[in-house]
């Protein structure tokens, strides 16, 4: 078992292959965290508690603690993880420990997306019971070790234990202090069509918050956050991240205090999140995802890849490779007719797509952006033979059908709104702030949560739909909700991700063939909670594939390609206005899961034969890139040059993509130096037949030839002789 209770010295010691997390009672009954890195034999650091202790008597006992879960009101001056205020109006919590309980496996999270375990023996669980004796406040912590993925996970269940109400205002999920403050942190900052650029900085002597408030985790930032040592590169250097599986606002923060010791935490935002806690109620957390990494980026990417491939994407799709699918927004817009999508069909079969999704549009009166969410009818104007005819065609002609829905939306153009104007998220005597001229249907009510359900469920079930991109085109602004009582008002953001949670689980297991994508203007929210749901995700609305390099490289730092949605779209860019070659757009939609979304009735022949070439070259290599080991070589932040590569499960397939920006006359042909192969294995080009070995394609490696022109690329195919 990775986890190691010392009773008699109050002392827990969860391990994986490679990481220890050690936890200790001291002799007042406070949980404190003694340490988090690289792997111990036995866990007993209590030796380091001296330091905490002593010191300036200007501070109180607990100023110096390295608590686990810090609460207010004893002298911790950090950032409390949890704050609970009580009828007397303060907060003050004094945690001390009760019991705790191993189980085999990993209980499921209720209503939450969690990491998850198929086997028992996969997991080893660990709640330590903590309570305050005054208010009756119970914190049970949850911890799990995924022994072979190298994680642990953490959550906080809350329990009102005594006779008075309890209004939590901090309920963060991990907090984990770490020695000194000689780190960098990192981070993925964002805006629509720029998602998840990577920043990294020195930690600095303040609070850095990176957060969303806007009631989504959104392009802004990603509920990711990681400190590291200042030497950390791709292949050395100690890392400490943390993932919040969820889709809501979120807080990850750094803190250095006057100690000049950091701390790392993450969790639901304080600020647009509080929950009352009546007697008898319990809260639970969301979950963080903790990895350290000795081994620098590459270590931590691995183990998040992992870890989201396999045990939080769930159902038929999650080992299934993913359909060449062709979608008709950036070809058509609003503005398309049966005959426009069959003729893309027609051209989209003879090339090999295997899918073809009809995008917004399909519905209602909407042939622009600005009526009918809510409405989910076909319009037969439109489409004379509706959705099941259309489908119908699509399947006649050889290829699945998929359909675009922005479920959790409600146009004030809309019969549904006409018919329910209090069932958006809105705050009585006050407009309605509109964005994309829409409002957010308020999911923390079951009626509406019950409505969708049902109005999804007709059109799934009436037609033969194989696929579905479930977008969100909007964030939250007055969060409030009707149905709710004045004091329970700010916790409608989270109940509503409780409500859309409970609507994509019941969804996703009415229909449990049928493969969902997330979206949201793109990649807004491209997050760890959706991804429970939905395998796969729309990584951005930017499909130049230059920019996509920066895209799909900074979310590979969390998320593996077989969740990155990537299409070939049209040159010159719908959004950037760049002009760039059809062999580059399909190269770099290679990285993730491979798609068109251009007019392929309208393309050349020679485009036309690139785009079939470049489907065979998927559908032979997909298992590959989809299921096996992602490694970052070259970083298109930095330098002209970016390149990944896929090495299959079983070793014997390598997939190299190198690409290029600007190109330089008069050079020497770029060489880009592979990683993680067998130095003494034999490793054949499929192209050109030749062979190298592992050790030379590392250490001296491979010429990637001169790549003549701007925005080139190349993908080299290697077999393990
Ligand atoms: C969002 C999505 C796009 C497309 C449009 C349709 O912007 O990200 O891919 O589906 O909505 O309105």
């Amino acid at each position: 078992m990775p986890i190691t209770i010392h009773s008699e010295k109050k002392l827990f010691h969860l391990f994986g292959k490679t990481f220890s997390y050690v936890l200790y009672v001291d002799e007042k009954g406070n949980l404190l965290n003694l340490y988090w890195g690289r792997k111990l034999p036995d866990g007993d650091v209590t030796y380091i508690l001296k330091e905490f202790r002593g010191g300036a008597s200007f501070d109180s006992e607990y100023s110096r603690l390295p608590f686990e879960l810090p609460t207010v009101g004893t002298g911790y001056f950090g950032m409390p993880a949890v704050r609970a205020r009580n009828e007397q109006g303060n907060d003050v919590t004094v945690l001390t420990y009760d019991s705790c309980a191993q189980v085999s496996g990993k209980p499921a999270l209720s209503g939450l997306p969690a990491v998850y375990a198929e086997a028992d023996g996969e997991a080893s669980s660990l709640v330590i019971v903590l309570r305050d004796a005054l208010t009756g406040l119970i914190a049970r912590l949850k911890y799990t070790v995924m022994e072979n993925l190298d994680v642990l996970t953490r959550s906080v269940e809350l329990e009102n234990g005594g006779s008075e109400n309890l209004n939590l205002t901090n309920m963060l999920s991990a907090s984990v202090p770490l020695p000194g403050n000689e780190y960098d942190i990192l981070h993925l900052k964002g805006g629509w069509a720029r998602e998840r650029r990577i920043v990294r900085r020195p930690i600095g002597e303040a609070t850095t918050r990176v957060e969303s408030r806007r009631g989504a985790s959104g392009h802004e930032e990603n509920p990711f956050m990681a400190v590291l040592t200042p030497d950390t590169t791709e292949s050395q250097g100690e890392v400490f991240a943390m993932l919040l599986i969820y889709s809501g606002s979120f807080l990850a923060a750094t803190e250095v205090s006057n100690f000049e010791n950091s701390r790392l935490s993450i969790g639901l935002n304080p600020d647009v999140c509080s929950w009352l806690l009546a007697p008898g109620e319990t809260f639970q957390t969301p979950e963080a995802l903790l990895v350290h990494s000795a081994e620098g980026l590459t270590g931590m990417s691995r183990r998040f890849h992992e870890t989201i491939r396999t045990r939080v994407c769930r159902g038929y799709w999650r080992d299934r490779e993913r359909p060449v699918l062709a979608n008709n927004w950036e070809a058509t817009y609003f503005d398309f007719t049966e005959e426009k999508l069959m003729a893309i069909v027609d051209e989209a079969r003879k090339i090999g797509v295997e899918l073809f999704v009809l995008d917004d549009g399909w519905f209602g009166k909407r042939n622009r952006d600005n009526c009918s969410l809510g409405d989910w009818v076909c319009n037969m104007e439109k489409l004379p033979c509706g959705i099941g005819g259309l489908a119908k065609r699509v399947n006649d002609a050889g290829l699945r059908f998929g359909l675009w829905f922005e479920p959790e939306m409600i146009s004030p153009d809309s019969d549904l709104y006409r018919a329910h104007p209090d069932w958006c998220l809105h705050v009585d005597g006050r407009a309605r702030t509109e964005a994309r001229q829409q409002l957010i249907l308020d999911l923390s009510r079951k009626d509406v949560q019950d409505y969708l359900i049902g109005a999804l469920s007709d059109v799934l079930s009436n037609a033969s739909i194989d696929y579905v991109k479930w977008d969100m085109n909007r964030n939250m602004t007055e969060y409030f909700s009707g149905a709710q009582l004045p004091e329970r008002q700010n916790e409608t953001q989270h109940r509503y991700m409780l409500g859309l949670y409970r609507v994509m689980e019941e969804i996703t297991s009415r229909f449990p063939k049928v493969l969902f994508e997330g979206c949201s203007g793109g990649g807004g929210r491209f997050d760890a909670g959706m991804l429970y749901y939905m395998p796969q995700f729309w990584t951005s609305d930017d499909t130049d594939p230059v920019e996509r390099l920066c895209i799909q490289y900074g979310t590979s730092l969390v998320y593996p390609p077989c969740t990155m949605g990537a299409h070939v779209s049209a040159s010159p860019n719908h959004q950037t206005g760049r002009a760039t070659a059809f062999k580059t757009r399909c190269d770099v939609a290679l990285g993730g899961n491979f798609g068109f979304e251009l007019d392929l009735s309208k393309q050349t022949p020679e485009d036309l034969a690139t785009a079939k070439e470049a489907v065979e070259l998927v559908k032979e290599v997909r298992k590959t890139l989809q299921q096996g080991q992602y490694t970052r070589l070259e970083n298109p932040f930095t330098g002209n040059f970016a390149a990944w590569q896929f090495v299959s499960s079983d070793e014997r397939e390598v997939v190299l993509c190198a690409y290029q920006r600007l190109t330089m006359p008069n050079a020497i042909a770029h060489r880009v130096r592979m990683t993680g192969l067998d130095e003494n294995a034999r490793y054949v080009d499929q192209e050109t037949g030749e062979t190298y070995s592992g050790a030379a394609l590392m250490y001296v490696g491979l010429p990637v030839g001169y790549l003549r022109g701007d925005f080139t690329s190349r993908i080299i195919r290697l077999k393990k002789a």
